[in-house]
């Protein structure tokens, strides 16, 4: 008989959840078994996940009942939302809202939320040292993530809530790897001052999620935040110099200058930086890095990450 734990991964195919899908591939002994949640068990990404031994079910976060389905029988799941994909602080509620729900009716007993701080607690939005956004947010992706932290809690959910980190892929991927400017110099433009960033290797957030399982429903009620590293603009722009072999120049810009940018969602990562920027003691605190490294042994800080992927960052 088989009596591993089912862990239910939302976003398995993705980032995060991709990451926890791995950890305990990983390790065969774990007592866990991952399932993999996905809107399309038949896309690639899926199948590939079947073949390193995942169980693949199909489950959409806009449908309720889908997800209670794919939580039935599980001990636990790893709940995410991807904001990216619709740019909509609402719709990251109800998706949330059907998490928590699906979560309670299946009776989990450890759910981990992938959550962020709701940063109206540090900056109401009467406060105007930056522009409220999509009506009642300062950074909409995440101020509705806290927001949905209750969801979990007043549905009496045994519930870690885990807040991320920047990730350090965003250089490969995301659009905020250094540009070339029209000096031909490679910049590194952050609106971050000298203050440091807390990144995270992304696979790293479902390592650590892992940990979080791993030391079992105890942890139900905890914040933890995770980093693989907190570093300055200037940092990252040696580290990344060395990385690319070429020169990379740091430019602190204001926030209001990256809002300025033009590019979809400029305005929330230049809320999201500021954020991080000026409350930088508070935001940086709850990602402990001797925490993060205590649940996944193997954590990459930067210089590790850009070793394996420094050659992924384009370089235009
Ligand atoms: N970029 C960063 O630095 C950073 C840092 C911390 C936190 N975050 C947060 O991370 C979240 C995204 O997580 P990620 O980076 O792991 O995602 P990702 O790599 O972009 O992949 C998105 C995942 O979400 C799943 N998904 C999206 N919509 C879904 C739906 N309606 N139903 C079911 N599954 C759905 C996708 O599954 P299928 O396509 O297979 O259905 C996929 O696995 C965002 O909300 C972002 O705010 C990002």
């Amino acid at each position: 008989m088989d009596d591993r734990k089912t862990i239910a991964i939302v976003g398995a195919t993705g980032a995060q959840g991709g990451g926890l899908v791995r950890a305990i591939l990983d390790e065969p002994g774990s007592g866990f078994h991952p399932r993999a949640l996905t809107r399309d068990p038949d896309a690639p990404k899926a199948r590939e996940l079947g073949r390193l031994g995942a169980e693949v079910v199909a489950a959409d976060l806009d449908d309720a009942a889908s997800l209670t389905r794919a939580f039935r029988g599980a001990h636990g799941a790893y709940c995410v939302t991807n904001f990216w994909e619709h740019f909509s602080p609402e719709r990251e509620l109800s998706q949330a809202t059907n998490l928590a729900e699906a979560a309670q009716e299946a009776g989990l007993q450890h759910v981990i939320w992938s959550t962020l701080e709701d940063t109206r607690r540090w900056v109401p939005l009467e406060d105007q040292r930056m522009p409220t956004l999509q009506g009642r947010y300062k950074v909409p992706h995440f101020d509705a993530k806290g927001e949905a932290d209750h969801l979990f809690t007043e549905r009496g959910v045994p519930t870690t809530f885990l807040l991320t980190s920047f990730y350090w892929d965003n250089f490969i991927g995301f659009g905020l790897g250094p540009k070339r400017g029209a000096d031909g110099v490679l910049a590194l433009v952050l609106p971050m001052g000298d203050k440091k960033l807390p990144g995270i290797a992304a696979e790293d957030t479902g390592r650590c999620a892992y940990g979080i399982f791993n030391a079992g429903p105890d942890l139900a009620g905890q914040r933890i935040g995770i980093a693989g590293g907190h570093l300055t603009g200037e940092e990252m722009a040696q580290a990344l110099g060395r990385a690319l072999g070429e020169e990379v120049r740091y430019t602190a810009v204001s926030p209001e200058t990256f809002r300025g940018l033009g590019f979809p969602g400029a305005d929330d990562l230049g809320n999201m930086f500021q954020f991080k920027r000026d409350f930088n003691d508070d935001y940086c605190r709850v990602r402990d890095l001797a925490g993060a490294r205590r649940l996944n042994p193997a954590l990459q800080d930067f210089e590790t990450w850009l070793a394996r992927h420094g050659n992924q960052i384009p370089k235009s």
